[in-house]
Formats: structure tokens, sequence, C-alpha cells
């Protein structure tokens, strides 16, 4: 049997059983015909997750950072670039505006910004889920006890991606954080029955493919119930403003396998995706993506939230949601109508 062939074996392989070992899920990230790959994915996913794409509304709250990520425009030695922080009374008014649009999740993310209390984190919190919404939280690393106090409060979900599950890079990327810590994290927010989403960056320098298939074994260990994958785009004002970055068919043939392998996830078509390819979303939705998460916030701020470069262009030509759902339409889609959550029903319970 050839190669080809060899590869066509191990994807049925996985397509009925959704598992496969770390040889054969090396193999098919380097497959020669990626559009079988990304074919399986569709037909797996529109089996599980169903042919709704689920909206959730992100509000970007604060792009202070005391972390250094060495790829991250926000970090905090970027000292170029102007920082906000929402008031209590804009973070409400967006998420006002995204439940009266619709919109049945809200996310709110931010960097690792250590002027807000974590009770001050809880208010916001129970004020939002008084518009009978979801509600995501991305704010990075805290104490067990204080992500407990989150979940009290009625957050729902946590986002929180390893980046990348090789320690030795992570460590080399993340001067000052610990790997361990990252990974303790992740179980805790588990323990406490948060919905947990986790993801990677593709493309950092020195990352290898079978790193890149440790980290869908270490989504799959965790149980993750969400997995964000973005290219890495290198960004001014941080140590890998000259680095390559990552390319887009390569987090198509990452998110095509995680469907794969974790038929039940929800996972976005990133942000990220859609900047470094106008395509990249519909690409994303092609592959297994069932999740989109439009900007929410205020034009003003959105412009300050660099993470990467790319982020803000288009802003107001078109009402982003608006976008959003014209070409989820046009892919034969429909516009996810409930919270979207973990379906539980599905397989791989935890
Ligand atoms: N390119 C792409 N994604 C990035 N992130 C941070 N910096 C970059 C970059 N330069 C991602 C990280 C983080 C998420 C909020 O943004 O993966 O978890
Ligand atoms: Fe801060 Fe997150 Fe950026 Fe790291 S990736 S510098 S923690 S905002």
């Amino acid at each position: 049997m050839n190669t080809k062939d060899q590869c066509k074996q191990l994807l049925d392989e996985l397509e009925q059983s959704h598992e496969l070992d770390r040889s054969g899920l090396i193999r098919l990230l380097k497959y020669a015909d990626p559009e079988r790959l990304f074919a399986a994915a569709d037909r797996v996913r529109k089996i599980y997750v169903g042919d709704e794409v689920h909206l959730r509304g992100l509000i970007e709250f604060s792009s202070y950072c005391s972390k250094t990520c060495l790829y991250c425009g926000l970090r905090a030695e970027n000292r170029g670039l102007q920082r906000f922080r929402m008031t209590q009374a804009e973070i409400l008014g967006c998420a006002r505006r995204a439940a009266d649009l619709g919109l049945k999740t809200i996310v709110l993310q931010s960097g690792e910004d250590k002027s807000y209390a974590i009770g001050e984190l809880c208010e916001i919190v129970r004020e939002i889920k008084k518009l009978d919404v979801a509600i995501t939280l991305s704010a990075g690393e805290f104490t067990k006890a204080e992500y407990a106090a989150l979940k009290k409060a009625g957050a729902d979900r946590y986002l929180l991606r390893i980046e990348t599950s090789n320690k030795q890079l992570y460590e080399s990327i993340h001067s000052g954080m610990s790997y361990e810590n990252r990974v303790r994290c992740l179980y805790d927010l588990k323990e406490l029955d948060f919905e947990v989403g986790t993801g990677c960056l593709i493309g950092l320098p020195g990352q290898t493919p079978e790193m890149l298939v440790d980290d869908l074994l270490f989504f799959k260990t965790l149980g993750a119930d969400m997995i964000g994958l973005g290219p890495f785009i290198p960004c001014e004002g941080t140590p890998l403003a000259g680095a390559a970055g990552g390319d887009v068919g390569t987090v198509l043939r990452m998110m095509a396998l995680v469907r794969l392998l974790m038929p039940w996830v929800n996972m976005p078509a990133t942000t990220a995706l859609g900047v470094k390819d106008t395509e990249g979303h519909r690409k994303g939705l092609r592959c297994g993506a069932n999740v989109i998460m439009p900007n929410m916030g205020l034009n003003e701020y959105k412009k300050l939230y660099i993470i990467y470069p790319g982020k803000a262009q288009g802003l107001g030509n078109q009402d982003p949601l608006e976008r959003v759902k014209a070409l989820i339409l046009a892919e034969g889609r429909r516009v996810g109508s409930s919270y979207g959550g973990r379906r539980r029903d599905l397989g791989n319970l935890r």
C-alpha cells in the first residue's frame, strides 16, 4: 500500500472510532490530500453538532496585562500601547446590546489585569447573568478559590489556552510563568464543573508537527469542551515581531483533526484565522468549526486591543454581526438559537 492509501486508512479509522495513536495523527497532519481530511471533519461535525453555528458575543473589557508572553501585543512590556479598561456600566451596556440582538453567550475577555478584584468580576458576572445568557470568561490564571467564586457568581465557561503543550517551548515564550500552573488552572476549572475551553497557537518559532499532535492529545486527555486554534500572527512591539508566523493550511488541518478526535466539542473559526485569511472563517466552518465570536465591544476600544495586527480592520464598514450571519447562511448552515453549550449527551462524559 502506498503512503496515500495508508493515510486514507488511518483517516477512515479516525472517522469511525474518534481515536488514533500519535504516529497516525502525525501522518494525518502531514497528509498529502488535506481535502479528504477536511471533508471527513465536516461529515463528523454535521453528525455530532449539526448545522447550527453558535454566536458568542465577545467583549474585550481590559487591555491591561501583567504578563509578558513573547508573542502578544498586550504584554506588559509593550509600553507603546495605549491601554483601556471598560467601566462596569460600559461592559453591561455592551452585554445588553448583544443580548438584545439575540446572542445567547457573552464572552468576557481581558489581559491579566490584576487591578480587578475577584469580587468586582463576580459582580459583573451576576449582573450579566440577569440577561439570560451563558457567560464565558477568558481572563487568565487564578487560584482555584477565585475560579470557584466566579463559578458561584454564575460564570458557565472558561477559556484558557495552553498555547503549547510542550513545556520547554511554553516556558521559553512565557517568561516568569510556569507550565505546571497553566495545567493546574485547566484541571481546577474542569473540577469546578466549568465548561472548559483551551487551544493553541499554530506556527510558533520552534514548534514542530509532533508538538502540535501532542497538543491534540493534551486536549483529549483534559476532556476539553471547547477548542480554539489560531495562527500565530507576529506583532510589532513584541520580541517575536520578526518571526514567520503560522499558516492557515496547518490551522485548518489541526481543526479537522480536533473535530475527528473530539466530535462533540464546540470549536470556533477564530478571529486570528479570519485576520490571516479573508476567507478564514468560511474555510474554518468547512473544516469542523461550529462557533464564531463576533466582537460586541465598543469600536473605540476594539482599535486598542491589539493582541496582533489586523484585528480591527474593516471596523465601521459592515456590521460584524450581520456579516457573520450572512456567511453562516451562505454556507448552508443555521445561526444557533440556544445557549450552545457542551452537548452532555454526546460521548466522553466526564
Ligand atoms: N497571534 C495570534 N494569536 C495570539 N494570541 C496572543 N497573541 C497572539 C498573536 N500574536 C492569542 C493567544 C491568547 C489569545 C487570547 O490570543 O492564544 O490565548
Ligand atoms: Fe497577557 Fe494574554 Fe497577551 Fe499573555 S496572551 S500577554 S496573558 S493578554
